[in-house]
């Protein structure tokens, strides 16, 4: 597996790689890699890549000043140990200094799905991910390329962002995946003491139980999400958002249609902050 640090080696090894026809697919992560990440991986080779990247970098505009950007885990060695065994053809991990040789005057910004849900309290997120998703995908030229489900505005938001600026990729969104218990998994579970985790499953069973009572119709989209809301802030959680979209145009939905839609919450325990999802036709 090869380890890349540099924008010129990393293009110069996609471009080794297309002279022999491979199919490039990259997974763009910020590391301290879990099973969600390694499933991108087998999404990637199932799709059709016979070249996976993966790049790992900590994105520092994507958080704001607040936020856990220096706290945020990161271990490159076990990183690319996981990787290795997973027959990763490479691993891209630039520098900051390498992806931002100064503040970035010039950003990619998506001006519709990126408004509500996470950004109405984090405002300049996905203009940070926007951004160094644009550069990673210039520096790996890839021909597809995989996000997960977890993410669920963030998937959508970069799957306009293709569409827009005409990126010659295939994005493909991968399912959420869950620990035993229910918790989606995440870097920042870390964070989450003994108590907080416990208390945290609530995100997953309550989502769970909002799409069975829809489907069973006992219960409206409006009840549902007072259900969730008062569960999660019984166990002593504090919601920042709990939403019914539509799965594609991020819409509020209030009312059966047959389309895909999605519960998406994000939620604090304790000073960690959680999202999650459940995906469904309505
Ligand atoms: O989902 C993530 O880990 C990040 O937001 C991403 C897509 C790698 C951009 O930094």
């Amino acid at each position: 597996m090869k380890i890349i640090h540099t924008i010129t080696e990393m293009q110069q090894y996609s471009k080794e790689q297309q002279r022999k026809g491979k199919i490039i697919g990259i997974v763009p992560t910020m590391g301290y890699l879990h099973d969600g990440h390694l499933s991108l991986v087998d999404t990637a080779r199932k799709n059709g890549a016979d070249c996976v990247v993966v790049t790992i970098f900590v994105n520092p505009i994507q958080f704001a000043p607040n936020e856990d950007f220096d706290k945020y885990p990161r271990d490159l060695q076990r990183d690319c140990t996981l990787l290795e065994a997973k027959n990763v053809d490479a691993v891209f991990a630039p520098s900051v200094k390498e992806m931002y040789v100064e503040e970035p005057t010039c950003l990619v910004v998506e001006n519709k799905l990126s408004r509500g849900l996470c950004a109405k309290t984090r405002p300049t997120h996905f203009q940070g991910v926007t951004t160094v998703v644009a550069k990673l995908f210039n520096a790996v030229l890839p021909d597809i390329a995989v996000f997960g489900q977890k993410d669920a505005q963030q998937a959508r938001v970069l799957k306009r962002m293709v569409r827009d600026l005409n990126f010659p990729i295939r994005l493909v969104i991968s399912p959420l995946i869950r620990e035993k218990d229910g918790l989606a998994l995440s870097s920042r579970n870390k964070y989450l003491s003994a108590e907080e985790r416990e208390n945290a499953l609530v995100l997953s069973r309550s989502l769970k139980e909002a799409k069975e009572a829809l489907e069973a119709g006992n219960t409206s989209i409006d009840s549902a999400i007072e259900t969730i809301k008062n569960n999660i802030a019984a166990k002593g959680g504090k919601v920042d958002y709990v939403e019914c979209v539509d799965s594609e145009t991020l819409e509020d939905v209030r009312t059966k249609t047959g389309r895909e839609i999605m519960f998406v919450l994000a939620a604090y325990f304790g000073s960690t902050r959680l999202i999650d999802n459940i995906l469904f036709t309505y």
